[in-house]
């Protein structure tokens, strides 16, 4: 959810309404892809590098955290979506962490659409929590595999994305989710993540939609929502 800083900044805004602006673009996609039917939707809200900005903007991003949760948290429940936080929980303050709770709490029993937020995450920091815990676990190098570490992985809720969308026209990953998108189509706009809107949604599924997905073979694979054959 790249562009919230420029966006504000063209307006000769202050950062943070910025990202205010940000909350309600997410809270409209979230809409949008529950109308189209998408089952899981993660988000890049805070990165582990992020707490290098200045002390005002990350007071700001975390204040915001109560606000949207506080403001959108149940409304978001009662249209059937579910709230997992994924990323290092332990160096956020107590408020911000009890908010995550409340969300997670109030969601915890829908089903129409996971949506992540990554929080204080970064790909590489989840690669090492998953290998940490695996190794806690008693796992070895002959028990280390490809399917078992990724149990251990924060988005074990749910499957890899099948469509990675940056906005902010940045043409980088920036440690977002590095292991689970090692197969995901990649898609980057110029539009400031505050315009995001459904008709940017529909043009990230449009171009999607054109895609071949090979998955290492030489034959396009069917769609992965496609249902098995008898
Ligand atoms: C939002 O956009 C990303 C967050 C960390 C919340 P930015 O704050 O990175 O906006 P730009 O890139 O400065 O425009
Ligand atoms: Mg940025």
């Amino acid at each position: 959810m790249d562009g919230n800083g420029r966006w504000a900044n063209r307006r000769k805004r202050p950062r943070v309404f910025g990202h205010e602006q940000g909350v309600e673009a997410l809270v409209r996609t979230v809409r949008a892809c529950v109308e189209r039917g998408i089952e899981y939707l993660t988000v890049f809200a805070f990165s582990s590098e992020n707490w290098k900005r200045p002390e005002e903007e990350v007071s700001g991003l975390m204040s915001l955290v109560l606000v949207a949760v506080s403001r959108h948290v149940a409304k978001l429940a009662e249209e059937g979506v579910r709230i997992r936080i994924v990323g290092d929980r332990t160096a956020v303050s107590e408020k911000v962490r009890a908010s995550w709770d409340k969300a997670e709490a109030a969601t915890r029993d829908n089903h129409r659409l996971v949506l992540s937020v990554a929080f204080n995450y970064g790909g590489r920091w989840d690669i090492v929590q998953a290998c940490r815990r695996a190794v806690a676990d008693g796992l070895t190098s002959d028990t280390l595999t490809e399917a078992a570490l990724s149990r251990y992985m924060a988005l074990s809720h749910a499957p890899d994305p099948d469509l990675f969308i940056r906005t902010g026209g940045e043409l980088r990953i920036s440690n977002f989710l590095l292991w689970q998108a090692a197969y995901s189509e990649l898609y980057f706009t110029d539009c400031l993540w505050p315009d995001f809107d459904a008709a940017q949604l529909d043009a990230a599924l449009a171009a999607f939609a054109a895609r071949e997905r090979r998955f290492g073979d030489v034959q396009a694979a069917a769609p992965a929502s496609a249902p098995e054959e008898a």
